[in-house]
């Protein structure tokens, strides 16, 4: 049995021995727990480096003929593991999971537990040695769990589907008794057992003195395959049975009939080809780093698939949270995920950490379905055929069902693995958006996939102008087109989901990476819509401007793209309409960007009665003239508009006046622009774009509902300052204020400053049921008050037994 221990630490930001002792006090703290909260800008990556200590009383029954373990899933960077006293483990990733028996090093009653943690970046281990374009936080971040077992235990269970009807189970037993038998079933989706098998006694074929393997085979006709739309999850049950058939122990763990194949030309889940469309994700929140609940873990997966419409994530740089990853295998979101790493490699024994890191990764995560492939080379790191041979080796060894990758930015590296994960930052606006196979790879029969793209090469702020915005956005489309063109990229994964802190080696002013699709609370910028254009199931529409002039050089707003998966765009000006919009050059997108530059269309013709000859040549001039103001009009316009005025007996003040009316659009009735998305002949949505001073707080929340199980809960707020059209409010950049009563508490200040009209914040629950209110307010909004309801129900370690 398995149990959360995630409350009742003590920590301290300095070990010492009478900290291991229980001599020294300790702050009370729950887990998943960063050893310093950092602010949002100008964080001191030395904040989080010290030599912390979490400890914990651990009260046992008496455990006769059963065995004890302790899992640690994420303590960065480097735990030595104490049992009463006695040191009994050290690991040395931060990133992957760690299991040690302590059978023998506990007692009946209360048991001392405690974990000196270095969270210095330690260069004698990986990501650490050199620079690193992220932060890496310290603290015990994820989940610590109690495994009370029996002495013949199950120690692992590998499900492999060869076909999309065929499951493959490897089952690892540990002391397993003489006589000793195993028995497997399947349960479908609905928890129907569809297949039931038991071994007479444990054939073994021992891997190590206690170790055995025995593997089975389970045909399934019938099975209903995990795909990206339908992610079936089916569960493998697995149970060690004693000579008298007495269950020793029983493990289970969700698989989905699933293949997943990278040839020349491309990925393929089950036989069909599909492109990869995703972001890189670091695994970072705002103020607590990588201490994250698992419904914010979790709500992530949902944001990727929903808001960003992506089908794959990357999660760059490292292993990520167990429950982003059962969530992507709930949800159909393909993975490529990699072991820890950042541009540098070290000596031989970061090196040999590094191949344990891959053992770990492998190891812990191969029975998700949604993990496509494995990163074995240090991210952007240089050629090293004899490491890069060993971790390949061990890759396909613990694994032959998955491909192997690596990151790198050099073109035409040595391809130890089966695919080249190439990051292309090639364009640079104006450039081709991706750099073909025959430039990047030296083997054209293995897979290309773009595994970053943009990022540094244009930061965006979401108190950028529009234009910058813009241009962001569509650089990320043009990669994503040129890679949907090419027919040779198996996918591409931009750079990336959402703003990061990082080190002083990168960064803007304030050490922030502003390389997202979305700030740092995962709130939208436009390129967010880009993506999100880009899925069928739910209508998107998003205009890139506000359509101001006065926000645009010279007043010329310029072409102005508009998100969509509509087939039409239809464009109002005052309730008349204008024109269609057509799409731009992005044309091997699923949904090309529409453009508008024309917001004459057919006015001149309904509304001032103009042939449509003399409206077509006097739309052409006033939209160059748009284009390029009056004064500064080219020769071949003004030619035109003169032969137009002359022959319609128009004066020069007539024209100034058109130019008013329809490009300029000032004086008069406020232009209101509308934007009707049209699917199957049916406006599904439209945005209206208008001047305003009314403006209102658009606050949501991941969730009112929060639950306390293995530890205690959060809900992630964001908040975006809107007018009345819904259209945010970039210059809205006010002091925004947090109250919270209740039975939670609040992540981070009080009062922060919306950011290009947009911030968050996050809460926490206290360990007890209730209620809690979040007011959030602005000077001169109307508040917004959400309400949240608390419950608690307790899984873990009770704590209290009677002796
Ligand atoms: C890459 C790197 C990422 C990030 C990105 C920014 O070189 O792998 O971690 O730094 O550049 O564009």
């Amino acid at each position: 049995m398995r149990y959360s221990i995630c409350n009742d630490w003590e920590f301290t930001q300095e070990w010492s021995d009478n900290f291991l002792r229980f001599a020294a006090e300790g702050q009370k703290v729950r887990l998943p727990h960063t050893c310093k909260e950092i602010p949002l800008h100008y964080a001191d990556s030395n904040s989080y480096q010290m030599i912390c200590g979490y400890r914990r009383m651990l009260i046992l029954p008496d455990l006769q003929n059963q065995r004890v373990f302790l899992q640690f899933d994420g303590a960065a960077h480097i735990a030595t593991l104490y049992v009463n006293g006695r040191k009994t483990a050290v690991h040395r990733c931060g990133y992957t999971a760690f299991r040690a028996e302590i059978t023998d090093f506990v007692h009946p009653g209360a048991n001392q537990i405690a974990v000196r943690l270095d969270t210095t970046e330690n260069p004698a281990i990986p990501p650490f040695g050199f620079v690193i374009d992220y932060l890496t936080y310290g603290g015990l971040y994820r989940e610590v769990w109690l495994d009370i077992r029996n002495e013949g235990l199950i120690d692992d269970v590998f499900v492999t589907t060869p076909s999309v009807t065929t499951a493959k189970i490897q089952i690892t037993t540990d002391q397993a008794p003489q006589g000793a038998a195993l028995r497997f079933s399947i349960n479908d989706p609905s928890g129907h057992v569809i297949w039931e098998e038991e071994t007479e006694s444990i054939a073994s074929t021992p891997d190590s003195v206690n170790h055995a393997i025995t593997l089975f085979t389970a045909s399934i006709p019938d099975a209903l395959s995990w795909d990206t739309e339908h992610p079936r999850l089916y569960t493998c049950i697995c149970e060690l049975l004693s000579p008298s058939r007495i269950i020793l122990d029983h493990q289970e763990t969700t698989f989905g009939f699933r293949t997943a194949e990278f040839k020349a030309d491309g990925f393929y889940l089950n036989g069909e080809k599909t492109f990869l469309r995703g972001l890189n994700r670091h695994q970072c929140y705002p103020y607590v780093g990588y201490a994250a609940s698992a419904s914010l873990q979790r709500e992530d997966v949902r944001i990727l698939q929903e808001e960003l419409g992506c089908n794959a994530v990357r999660t760059s740089h490292y292993p990520q949270s167990q429950h982003f990853l059962d969530e992507c295998d709930r949800r159909g979101m393909l993975v490529f995920t990699e072991i820890p790493g950042w541009q540098h490699i070290g000596d031989t024994t970061w090196k040999k950490q590094a191949v344990r890191n891959t053992r770990e990764m492998i190891l812990q995560n191969r029975n998700h379905p949604s993990i496509i492939l494995w990163g074995v080379r240090i991210n952007e790191s240089q050629d090293d055929d004899e490491f890069y041979k060993h971790t390949n080796a061990l890759a396909h060894r613990l694994d032959p069902s998955r491909a192997t990758s690596g990151v790198r930015y050099i073109e035409n590296s040595h391809l130890l693995e089966d695919v080249y994960a190439y990051n292309d930052f090639s364009h640079n606006g104006l450039t081709p958006g991706a750099k073909s196979k025959k430039e990047v790879s030296p083997d054209k029969n293995k897979a290309l996939l773009i595994s970053e793209h943009n990022g540094h090469m244009f930061p965006t702020k979401a108190f950028d102008s529009w234009e910058k915005k813009q241009e962001h956005a569509l650089r990320h489309g043009r990669v994503l087109n040129a890679a949907y063109q090419s027919n040779e990229h198996a996918g591409c994964f931009g750079w990336c989901m959402f703003d990061y802190p990082t080190h002083k080696d990168f960064g803007s002013g304030d050490r922030v990476c502003y390389h997202g699709v979305m700030d740092a609370f995962r709130n939208p910028k436009p390129a967010a819509a880009l993506y999100a254009s880009q899925q069928d199931q739910t209508p998107v529409l998003e205009v890139v401007s506000s359509m101001d002039i006065g926000d645009y050089p010279a007043g010329q707003i310029g072409d102005v793209a508009v998100f969509s998966n509509a087939e039409e765009i239809r464009l109002y000006k005052n309730d008349v309409f204008v024109t269609t919009l057509h799409t731009g050059e992005l044309t091997s997108l699923p949904h090309p960007p529409f453009i508008l530059d024309d917001t004459v269309g057919e006015l001149l013709e309904t509304q001032e009665g103009f042939s449509q000859e003399k409206s077509s040549m006097l739309r052409e001039c006033l939209l160059a003239a748009g284009k390029y103001t009056l004064p500064n009009l080219p020769a071949r316009y003004k030619a035109k508009l003169l032969w137009c005025m002359i022959r319609s007996h128009m004066t020069f003040a007539d024209g100034v006046d058109l130019y008013g009316k329809y490009i300029g659009n000032w004086g008069g009735e406020a232009t209101r622009w509308r934007f009707d998305a049209v699917r199957d002949g049916k406006v599904v949505s439209s945005v209206t774009r208008s001047p305003s001073s009314h403006l209102h707080l658009n606050v949501r929340t991941s969730t009112t509902t929060l639950t306390e199980t293995d530890t205690y809960d959060m809900a992630a707020v964001r908040v975006r300052i809107l007018d009345e059209n819904d259209t945010p409010a970039p210059f809205a950049q006010l002091p925004v204020h947090f109250f919270l009563e209740g039975d939670a508490s609040l992540i981070g200040p009080a009062v922060v400053t919306a950011e290009g009209g947009m911030c968050g914040t996050m809460i926490r629950t206290i360990g007890h049921s209730g209620e809690a209110t979040l007011t959030v307010f602005a000077d001169g909004l109307e508040p917004v008050t959400i309400k949240y309801s608390i419950a608690v129900t307790v899984q873990g370690w009770p704590d209290l037994f009677s002796f």
